[in-house]
């Protein structure tokens, strides 16, 4: 569970990390989807990543998950080089990819597959990570009997309850509606504060990404890079109405609202976004 000393020995470190794809639309036959990505996240650090679609986000958590061994630079977890996929790096898809044929606790359980624990030693850990996503008295339920907040929900146990050392989130609330998204995103942010694990989170929603991350990196794209990166230097848990909360989203919500000014300079007639109600749309 958590520990109070804060080490760096699961630090992840990405440098000059570039990836890219084979495609006969790209000129020279190749994309560069992601260049030059430095990026380190201390361990235990919340790290959100917002940018446009297509800027390689995906890309980028596909490639610390260990599913792709073709890129350019390096990615470090603990001063080791990863590889392949491994039980020290857990990750959370949009869509939850629960298996309809096994029920929320063997859902969950499917994250201690090879994990080298007795059967009561996994019941324990998987009744843990039940009460932690806040499940009981669904652990027998079929996932068409749940809602897709709670199914989000069991995908988050799932993620953890190998306790990896990073966990990966990829949009991991992005298909669910604005209220239970809010209500997970409070969630999350209980769930982080109780295990301390390092969080690589991607995410469509600004507010999302301030409200959760110790930092905001904002990506743009061709190719994927990094534009900037921003402390979020507020105590958790956090409060939305805090000005200091609602001044650093504005200003990352800036990073995005200057290409909606060019369009707007192209079509006069699109009345202006108001900032605030500002999610992006792509
Ligand atoms: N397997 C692949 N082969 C070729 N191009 C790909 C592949 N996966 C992703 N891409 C391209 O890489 C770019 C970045 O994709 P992705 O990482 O999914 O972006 P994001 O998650 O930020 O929306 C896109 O242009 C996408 O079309
Ligand atoms: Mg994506």
């Amino acid at each position: 569970m958590s520990t109070s000393v804060i080490s760096t020995q699961n630090d992840l470190l990405i440098s000059g990390l570039g990836k890219r794809y084979a495609s006969t639309q790209a000129r020279g036959g190749e994309l560069q989807v992601l260049q030059g990505i430095d990026l380190h996240v201390p361990e235990g650090r919340f790290v959100s990543i917002v940018g446009a679609s297509g800027c390689g986000k995906s890309t980028l958590l596909r490639l610390v998950l260990g599913l792709d061994a073709q890129y350019e630079g390096r990615i470090l977890l603990g001063g080791n080089p990863i590889s392949g996929t491994g039980p020290e790096r857990g990750i959370v898809f949009q869509d939850h990819r629960l298996f309809p044929w096994l029920t929320v606790e063997q859902n969950i359980a499917v994250g201690l597959r090879n994990a080298p624990l007795s059967t009561a030693d996994k019941r324990r850990r998987v009744a843990e990570h039940v009460e932690l996503v806040g499940l009981q008295g669904f652990e027998q339920s079929w996932p068409h009997q749940i809602s897709g907040g709670m199914a989000q929900r069991v995908a988050i146990a799932r993620g953890l309850v190998n306790r990896p050392r990073v966990l990966l989130l990829d949009e991991p609330f992005g298909a669910l509606d604005a209220l239970t998204r809010s209500r997970l995103q409070n969630e999350m942010q209980r769930i982080w504060q109780a295990e301390r694990i390092t969080m690589l989170l991607v995410t469509h929603d600004v507010e999302e990404a301030v409200f959760l991350g110790d930092q905001v990196v904002v990506m743009q794209p061709h190719p994927g890079r990094i534009r900037r990166i921003l402390d979020v230097d507020l105590p958790h848990p956090r409060n939305r109405s805090d000005p200091r909360f609602i001044a650093l989203r504005d200003d990352v919500l800036g990073d995005f609202t200057d290409s909606t000014t060019e369009q707007r300079a192209r079509s006069p007639a699109t009345p202006a976004p108001r900032a605030h109600t500002l999610q992006m749309a792509w």
